[in-house]
């Protein structure tokens, strides 16, 4: 190998690549972001081949203490990729290890391909990027209930179709993302378990003829398991199209938490005030004051589901085992890990700094007849059979809407037109509070169930 420009496989050849053809092959500018975890594969790698007996004890030191010192650099200076032709970070690191340790440097490829190496470092460093991920979805949860408690009286209409259909709990609609949010961080611990396999070992294709302990290996760099098959462990990347479908569920979750506070915070609505610190104005009219970063939530989420959709088209062909498409299967996902982690961020201070406008979404709780299912509700308690009781309501509303009026503005001597069952308690049964407070079912909106599940939310995020 030559040590300047990490090319490895000089044996075989006599003419140099083509350059077009080396910056179309090259990956280090992308891969560079696995160094950490390349680099901490390699010295566990080396550990293993020491325990395989290849390497001496020696040997297998001045591997692991060269790798740990360039470790510390590149940690500390992305700039050590500058200028280097080395054709991905793979070959970065072991070029430049034979550079500073000598020949014993040489030693370290063996078994090993970088068809085991590029799947081990992947894994490694997505593994870390899901426990970063599973903390930034923690935080926006915790911002969800602080914007529950801020408002824990508020009552929101709510809708189907976006047509005003029975009222809700402010902190009903905030514990709703809560739920979404906690089947995400669900489905990323799920999705991490199959991240966290041990490929190495596997060699370029077939496994590795030297006695080597997969399983210490595992245990050194935290894997729970090792694979079981080397054609397999080479040429999956089931892994990384779970994580990324996972990541398109948090971005649909976040894009409609988005589109809601879009409405909400429209003139038309004016249920929730955005604070100026994620709000723009317009360079020409001077009253704007939009609503970009929910909007950027809502669109960022098309990138995030074409990069899981790119790596699906990327696999969909390829024959066993490793192939240089493969090659293609991180830029989509280092992009989806940035962009989900900046979204869920934005949205937590989003949550963190909007008031409701809570005279404003009681008012409109209490317009557009959101207590009718509750006269029929009413009516069934009296005997009336449900279907009954819908139609009979659906006449009064219709009678309602020609006068202008709501339901529980008609007075009851008119209600009793409509069914004789009505009587003096229909007023009771008609006012919010109580329409909030008959929806008691676990999971319901009333506001006993609710102040239950907050505690609930805030005992589950303490964990
Ligand atoms: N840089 C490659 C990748 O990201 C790993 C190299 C494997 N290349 C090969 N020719 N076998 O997939």
């Amino acid at each position: 190998m030559s040590e300047t420009t990490g090319q490895l496989w000089g044996g075989r050849f006599t003419e140099k690549p083509d350059e077009t053809f080396a910056e179309f092959n090259n990956s280090l500018r992308l891969d560079k972001r696995l160094f950490a975890a390349d680099v901490r594969a390699s010295i566990a790698h080396a550990n293993g081949l020491a325990g395989a007996g290849v390497l001496t004890a020696d040997e297998a030191a001045a591997i692991t203490s060269g790798l740990a010192q360039m470790l510390a650099l590149g940690d500390a200076d992305d700039s050590i990729f500058d200028g280097s032709d080395a054709e991905d970070v793979h070959s970065f690191i072991e070029g430049r290890l034979i550079a500073a340790i000598g020949d014993t440097g040489r030693k370290l490829h063996t078994g090993r391909s970088r068809n085991d190496q590029v799947a081990t470092a992947f894994r490694l460093w997505l593994r870390d990027e899901i426990d970063r991920l599973d903390e930034l979805i923690r935080l926006a949860q915790a911002s969800l209930v602080n914007a529950a408690e801020r408002h824990a009286e508020a009552v929101l209409p709510g809708y189907t179709h976006l047509q005003r259909a029975q009222p809700v709990m402010w902190a009903h609609w905030c514990l709703a993302y809560f739920e979404m949010l906690k089947r995400d961080r669900e489905r990323l611990a799920d999705a991490r378990k199959r991240v966290n396999i041990l490929p190495l070992g596997s060699g370029a294709l077939a496994g590795t003829g030297f006695p080597f302990d997969r399983e210490a290996v595992a245990r050194e760099l935290g894997f729970d398991g090792i694979s079981a098959n080397s054609l397999d462990a080479v040429s999956d990347r089931d892994f990384a199209v779970e994580f990324a479908s996972v990541c398109s569920l948090i971005m649909v979750h976040l894009s409609r938490l988005a589109e809601d506070l879009i409405i909400y915070c429209s003139t038309e609505f004016g249920f929730v005030s955005l604070s100026d610190a994620v709000s723009s104005g317009s360079s020409l009219m001077p009253q704007k004051k939009n609503p970009d970063a929910l909007e950027l939530l809502r669109g960022k989420s098309g990138r995030v589901f074409g990069n899981n959709m790119a790596l699906l088209a990327t696999l969909k062909g390829l024959p066993l085992a490793y192939n240089k498409d493969m090659q293609e299967d991180k830029e989509g996902v280092f992009d989806t890990v940035d962009t989900v982690s900046i979204s869920l961020r934005a949205a937590a201070i989003v949550l963190e700094n909007l008031t409701v406008n809570e005279v404003r979404t009681r008012e409109a709780a209490t317009k557009g007849y959101l207590n009718a299912t509750e006269l029929a509700d009413y009516l069934v308690k009296k005997g009336v059979p449900f279907r009954t009781a819908h139609e009979t309501v659906g006449r009064a509303v219709l009678f309602a809407i020609g006068q202008g009026k709501e339901l529980h503005e008609l007075g009851v001597e008119t209600l009793r037109e409509f069914s004789p069952e009505i009587g003096e308690d229909v007023a009771d049964a008609l006012n919010l509070e109580a329409t909030l407070a008959a929806k008691s079912t676990i999971g319901g909106t009333s506001p006993d169930r609710v102040r239950a599940a907050l505690a609930a939310a805030k005992k589950y995020l303490e964990n």
